[in-house]
């Protein structure tokens, strides 16, 4: 039995909690990160309860000049949290009241920390996901401009990671963009799904209290009021738009950031990693790391917990709010937080990168990489392409235990394989021309990638408008 803290329920209580569950149950060093968005919520609805006759406009100034005097104080590092209090919105409460008395017990008149939480959590994730948005661009960004100046370098495209076709490096740093180009579209939805405003929902069933809802949600830039009280108090799906966001786009930065270890390794040699993105040994000498590039890899396993453990704290929730819901935002600012740094770190990885042209080059003449070329030309030619591919099959079998390549081939050599091969079939299996051959559209060649890459800047712009507009709201 303890009869320390009075609480905001102390009127039905004769005992309460002892310490180690006031620990237990509390959210504040978690949730004290959504002070700001918990001080603008209220003093939105300060202003729409004086509006509406239920507080005085006095009560509402008063409670508007001590919610914003704290405001300034936790911004500049001047306010002391209170462990003892349960979470940011009773710990703000409370300072508010002992600091302007009755107005600040007034603040809490129809509503309900149900719907003040969703509040806060909603602004919050707009507020973020247009951060990540923001760093996604930074990172789409820099993907064009390294596309863009090493246009005509090719490279060894793989499948099943072994030689497939030669593509142009650009090419392969565009297909990154476009990743993150996807990324953007979600980040944006999972912005567009938390713009609902909650406030008037109260504890689940709304209020007795004539509440002007669509006037909160202009004030605090919601295009849209929530239609069901129950739902609206319970509905954290646009956390898990959110984190569902993160975990993607961390997965395609773990992507990236597998190619950039193999890429800068001795055998492949394709990227030197600045000494600023690299780490050393402890005991060898000789070793140059991509320690961050490895990070970004390995972070991703929490980011897909993140959403693993947020999508099951919620199944099997009943209606309305339960106190599971509590543990939703732990998840949500981790898998936030490691998306954020994530992007920035290889944003800064890819545009200090050195791309070694001459390494990819050489790499693309081995490997046979001209081999279906070789089969189309024979089906250019009048040979059925299953024939044309045994044909290769087999010169490429030789060529392999000689230790040679296509490349090698002289004119001669070719038609002593198969009297269908022309002196032409040299050009066939030159690694430029198999490249500029493939004109599709979406295809490596250097038109199709110029265009690609032009498509790219006209997203990149488009969405940079978009961005525009809800930094500005
Ligand atoms: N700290 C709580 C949370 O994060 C706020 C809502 C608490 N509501 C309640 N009825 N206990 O979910």
């Amino acid at each position: 039995m303890t009869d320390d803290a009075k609480t905001a329920w102390s009127g039905r209580f004769e005992r309460t909690p002892g310490k180690f569950l006031q620990d237990f149950g509390a959210s504040l060093p978690v949730d004290k990160r959504m002070w700001a968005e918990d001080i603008r919520g209220s003093i939105a609805h300060a202003r729409m309860l004086a509006k509406q006759g239920v507080i005085s406009t006095e009560d509402a100034d008063a409670i508007e000049t001590g919610l914003s005097e704290i405001y300034r104080e936790i911004r500049d590092g001047e306010f002391e949290f209170n462990v003892a209090d349960e979470d940011v919105h009773m710990a703000i409460e409370r300072v508010l009241t002992e600091r302007v008395g009755a107005a600040g017990a007034r603040l809490h008149t129809g509503r309900s920390r149900n719907d003040q939480v969703a509040l806060d959590t909603r602004l919050y994730s707009k507020h973020r996901a247009a951060e990540l948005a923001n760093a996604i661009v930074a990172l789409r960004r820099v993907l064009l401009r390294v596309a863009e100046a090493n246009a005509d370098v090719v490279m060894p495209g793989y499948t099943h990671l072994q030689k497939a076709q030669p593509v142009l490096f650009s090419h392969h740093v565009l297909a990154y963009a476009w990743m993150l180009t996807r990324d953007f579209t979600r980040m944006r939805h999972a912005w567009e799904a938390a713009d609902v405003m909650p406030l008037g929902s109260a504890a689940l069933a709304g209020t007795t209290f004539p509440l002007d809802r669509a006037y909160v949600a202009e004030r605090l830039g919601f295009s849209e009021v929530s239609p069901n009280s129950m739902d609206s108090v319970s509905d954290r799906d646009f956390l898990l738009d959110v984190v569902y966001a993160c975990a993607v786009c961390q997965v395609h930065l773990s992507r990236l950031a597998e190619e950039l270890i193999l890429w800068s390794t001795e055998e492949f040699g394709f990227v030197t990693m600045d000494d600023e993105y690299s780490t050393g040994s402890s005991i060898m000498p000789q070793k140059k790391n991509p320690d961050f590039a490895e990070l970004v890899r390995g972070k991703t396993g929490r980011v897909v917990g993140d959403l693993t453990s947020l999508l099951v704290t919620l199944k099997g929730l009943p209606l309305a709010y339960n106190k599971d819901m509590q543990e939703d935002k732990e998840q949500a600012f981790d898998a936030i937080d490691t998306v954020a740094d994530s992007l920035r770190a290889m944003a800064g990885m890819i545009d200090t990168m050195r791309v070694n042209a001459e390494a990819m080059r050489a790499g693309s003449l081995g490997g046979f990489m001209a081999a279906t070329d070789l089969a189309d030309y024979l089906v250019g030619r009048g040979m059925p392409f299953r024939q044309a591919h045994e044909v290769v099959g087999k010169l490429v079998l030789e060529l392999e235990r000689s230790d040679r390549t296509l490349q090698d081939l002289t004119a001669a050599e070719f038609a002593a394989h198969s009297s269908d091969f022309g002196p032409d079939a040299l050009d066939a299996v030159d690694i430029e021309e198999v490249v500029a051959r493939r004109t599709t559209e979406g295809g490596t060649a250097h038109e199709s990638v110029a265009a690609q890459l032009r498509l790219a800047k006209d997203a990149l712009t488009a969405d940079e408008a978009w961005l525009e507009t809800v930094t500005a709201s």
